[in-house]
């Protein structure tokens, strides 16, 4: 690909920490039916700090992170939610091309530049790029979720 000024020489400055109970990526649940209910918290460094003026009002959160201690990336690779090889951009791996993360929580209070979330996924002490409310408003009837579809009907049949 040719680099253009838009893109080249990007450089991702992180705002903060993400504090959550899980050590190591086999303490993360995973798989079909995991639920993300585990409460963290958001530690924005200081000198971001006044960009968070005004977000209290937000219920849930999109969090920007990165994969920090991911493995180089597959483009392909097999899914632990169905145990097949699916597209690196049709799942949620963190070996990706550029490791970033996407992760909605839920705002529970804000203790000056510390924001208490439920729903974290991430690693304890991964770097936060960005954060945004989230605002959805595509309709529930609209979304269409792909091979995760199947493989949920086939547990659900138990086949
Ligand atoms: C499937 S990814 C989803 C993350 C995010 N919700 C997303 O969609 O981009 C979550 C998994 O990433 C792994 N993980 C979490 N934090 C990580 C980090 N800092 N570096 C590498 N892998 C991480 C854990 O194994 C966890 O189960």
């Amino acid at each position: 690909m040719k680099e253009d000024s838009a893109t080249s020489g990007i450089v991702l400055r992180p705002i903060g920490v993400g504090r959550s109970p899980y050590q190591t990526r086999d303490d993360v649940p995973k798989g079909l039916g995991a639920r993300h209910e585990a409460e963290g918290r958001l530690e924005i460094f200081p000198e971001f700090a006044a960009g968070l003026s005004d977000i209290e009002g937000f219920s849930h959160l999109y969090v920007i992170w990165i994969f920090d201690r991911a493995a180089d990336y597959e483009l392909l690779g097999k899914n632990p939610t169905d145990g097949r090889e699916h597209g690196v951009f049709a799942t949620r791996s963190p070996r990706r091309p550029n490791p970033l993360a996407l992760t909605v929580v839920e705002l529970l209070g804000r203790d000056g530049a510390v924001l208490r979330v439920r729903g974290v996924d991430m690693l304890d002490g991964s770097p936060i790029v960005d954060l945004k409310p989230y605002l959805s408003s595509i309709p529930p009837q609209d979304l269409r979720r792909g091979w995760l579809d199947a493989a949920e009907a086939k547990a659900k049949s138990g086949s």
